[in-house]
């Protein structure tokens, strides 16, 4: 895909108010920040704007809030922003309303982070008024929210209607990685996807399975590809409405690219504590549920990660927060960090399965996106670059 759109070197910001659409949508553990992969993504560009003297505003969203929810207020993340930053914040009693407009009048030397950007109703409706709301508070727009570039709303599409618009260096990166695997990749090309549900990934596996020369499929998804090959899967999860189209998929020239586990780690119940067992993929008792993937299909993925030129991962292939079923996600990751080919992650679980693994280097790009990476490797136009371009175009 090629994406012509400004870069922050086109936005003249100094001594101007620029709105930068962040993606902090972090997990929070009992009201604190977990995982803060996704804030440190967003302090360069932050840093580099407030370096060339901009009064910086921040917005985002958190979770998947109705209305007004306390216990997905920014408050934590914009803490957290300001400790690894090093600069004060200030966090907006609301998103763009009087509240905002005082915090941003207030600001001084301060990064203000307004609040999670789905308290309000017109966010995910793209609404007119919410996006005039939020142009209102700033001269300029800067897209860092890759992760969010699939949603057509007021803070990714709407604002970049209504003020000049650039893209931060945290988007171009995530543009180039993964147009890379788009476009003429080395091979051979792997693409390794886990994680719960098959019906999430159909449409990137439609679109990269003429385009890889291997896909391996671990994690809960494959219970629904081991369902429709007629294997046993026990109380494993499956999508029963998908079985048929991932049959046809199975069938289908390239389906024969598809490498499905030959062996399962089971137990008798999806818990922490439970006992793990092996079995053949073809042995899945009637009562037990696969929680990963098993040692011989370890050495079989990994070999093929190890002689691949490309490699792409989203998904865990167990429960790998859970320590007996984690191994199959750690060899996966290993032997992918150990690669010497091009290799991209992508996905909230996966990558927290890399900081959990101690992993943090060897990885050619660890990206932000989740829903969003899928949906650029689908061959999808995402609204919230696509936007963008009309500023280069000179609008
Ligand atoms: C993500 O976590 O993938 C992004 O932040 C988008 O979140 P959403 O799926 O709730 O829009």
């Amino acid at each position: 895909m090629t994406t012509r759109v400004l870069d922050l070197d086109a936005l003249d910001v100094e001594g101007r108010r620029v709105l930068v659409r962040a993606d902090l949508n972090v997990p929070l553990e009992s009201g604190r920040v977990g995982d803060d992969f996704r804030i440190r993504a967003a302090l360069p560009t932050i840093q580099e704007l407030r370096a060339r003297g901009a009064r910086v505003i921040v917005a985002s969203h958190l979770g998947r809030p109705d209305g007004f929810d306390p216990s997905l207020s920014l408050a934590p993340v914009a803490e957290r922003l300001g400790e690894l930053g090093a600069f004060p914040t200030v966090l907006a009693g609301d998103v763009a309303g009087p509240r905002a407009q005082q915090a941003v009048a207030d600001q001084g030397d301060a990064v203000v982070v307004l609040e999670n950007t789905r308290f309000e109703p017109g966010e995910t409706k793209n609404s007119p008024d919410l996006a005039g709301a939020l142009a209102g508070l700033a001269d300029l727009f800067v897209l860092d929210a890759f992760g969010s570039a699939h949603r057509a709303h007021a803070s990714t599409v709407g604002v970049a209607e209504r003020l000049r618009s650039a893209a931060s260096p945290l988007v171009l990166d995530e543009i180039e990685a993964l147009s890379r695997l788009l476009e003429g990749p080395d091979r051979p090309y792997v693409v390794v996807l886990g994680g719960a549900k098959v019906s999430s990934k159909l449409g990137v596996i439609r679109n990269l399975l003429p385009r890889v020369d291997a896909m391996l499929i671990g994690g809960g998804m494959c219970f629904t590809l081991l369902a429709a090959e007629g294997y046993p899967v026990g109380n494993s999860l499956v999508e029963e409405g998908m079985i048929g189209e991932v049959r046809d998929l199975l069938r289908a020239p390239d389906g024969g690219k598809i490498l499905l586990p030959l062996d399962l780690v089971v137990a008798d119940e999806f818990a922490s504590d439970a006992e793990p067992r092996v079995v053949a993929a073809r042995d899945v008792p009637d009562d037990a549920v696969g929680l990963d993937i098993g040692p011989e299909t370890v050495r079989r993925f990994t070999g093929v990660i190890a002689n691949a030129a490309s490699v792409f991962w989203n998904g865990p292939m167990g429960v790998f927060e859970w320590p007996p079923f984690r191994e199959g996600t750690a060899a996966v990751a290993a032997a992918i960090a150990k690669s010497e080919a091009f290799t991209v992650v992508g996905g909230g679980d996966s990558v927290a399965a890399l900081g959990l693994l101690g992993i943090d280097e060897g990885i050619s790009h660890i990206s932000t996106g989740g829903g969003a990476g899928l949906e650029f490797l689908e061959g999808k136009v995402l609204p919230g670059l696509a936007v963008l371009e009309r500023w280069a175009d000179g609008a």
